[in-house]
């Protein structure tokens, strides 16, 4: 069964055809950062418009570039929350439009779950059960997932998201947007001299807090610039990396050996972090662990996620009606009831 996904939540415009959850057909995807970039962030309005213009275009581009045809398409599958909310109702009526016109079910997902669902795409053998660090521009949990669709958040952020955070730390270090990849890349030329704060490190469950190592390195960079000392903005990179994404893998790992679950994994914008991937991939080594990461470029956001997310929807029957709304916040539910 072929899924049609769309996903415009924040500043990628997203289409994708998938067969059965998990084989990428085609993957489209507008990137709006060079729109962005000249204001050092997203400006949603500025993010919807952009997603009303492309979108159409993106699925038309889909059917051609695969010849899949109209008729093949068993359902449309769109993120609705959360998200930009400008940004999400451009998705979600595309996506409306598609399922009336196709008379096939519209399937609402929940673009947190579509992150973690990203895994399936790349391990297409996984099974519940696994952890997942669920870690992106606006989110920071760690989930247990026991079933496909039962979840449980076993601790998230108390402040910041960690994505957040590294597009703060990128900007104060002169970074051009998007942050992420920009510290990281900088990071590579620096050491981990500078002592930066790991927030919550052996505290707090399997909480996780942002704000404070925020902070800290804005202090540290003001202060660097007064004293007209010599000081190393890759080695705060470096730092700034190992404070941020240390605490992630302590947790995940932590979490894993006291539920006694073997196969750990990560999803959202922050996964794609090299040294991240590196550390998990160590950690899980030693632990005889199973480690299970998206490809880099389903990290972060995609319309192949959706699809992924949306055909476990669409087997349990959780069809949209054509009044679907879409959503700025809705939480990551606690229990396998639907979204
Ligand atoms: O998942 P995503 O594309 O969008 C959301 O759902 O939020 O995540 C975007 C976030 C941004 O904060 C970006 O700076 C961060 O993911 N990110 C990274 C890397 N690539 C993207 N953070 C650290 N290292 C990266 N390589």
């Amino acid at each position: 069964m072929i899924i049609l996904s769309v996903e415009t939540s924040c500043d990628e415009t997203a289409v994708a055809l998938v067969r059965d959850g998990r084989e990428v057909l085609t993957d489209q995807i507008f990137s709006q950062a060079d729109l962005h970039a000249v204001y050092g962030g997203v400006v949603p309005e500025i993010a919807s418009r952009s997603h009303a213009e492309v979108i159409s275009y993106l699925a038309q581009r889909a059917l051609d570039t695969t010849g899949v045809s109209r008729r093949d398409i068993g359902a449309v599958a769109v993120t609705y929350a959360p998200g930009l909310i400008g940004a999400l109702l451009v998705g979600v009526n595309f996506a409306k439009a598609a399922a009336l016109a196709l008379n096939v079910p519209l399937v609402p997902v929940h673009h947190i779950r579509g992150h973690i669902a990203a895994n399936y795409l790349a391990f297409p053998e996984l099974e519940p059960p696994f952890l997942c660090l669920a870690i992106s521009g606006g989110n920071t949990m760690l989930v247990d997932v026991r079933g496909y669709t039962d979840m449980r958040v076993l601790g998230a952020t108390r402040d910041d998201a960690a994505g957040e955070c590294f597009d703060k730390t990128a900007r104060v270090l002169g970074l051009p947007y998007p942050g992420g990849p920009n510290v990281e890349k900088l990071a590579r030329e620096g050491a981990n001299a500078v002592k930066l704060p790991k927030m919550l490190k052996g505290a707090g469950g399997y909480d996780f807090s942002y704000s404070g190592l925020k902070t800290a390195v804005v202090n540290y960079v003001h202060a660097a610039e007064q004293s007209k000392k010599p000081w190393s903005k890759a080695d705060v990179a470096h730092s700034f990396q190992c404070a941020a994404l240390d605490v992630l893998a302590e947790k995940l790992f932590a979490a894993a050996e006291e539920r006694k679950i073997g196969v750990v994994a990560a999803g959202g914008g922050v996964s794609a972090n090299g040294y991240l991937r590196e550390r998990l991939a160590k950690e899980a080594a030693g632990r005889k662990m199973k480690l299970v990461l998206p490809e880099k470029r389903y990290c972060t956001d995609n319309a192949c996620m959706i699809a992924a997310e949306g055909y476990i929807r669409y087997a349990q029957g959780e069809f949209a009606s054509l009044d679907l709304n879409a959503e700025a916040y809705i939480p990551l539910k606690n229990a396998s009831e639907p979204l």
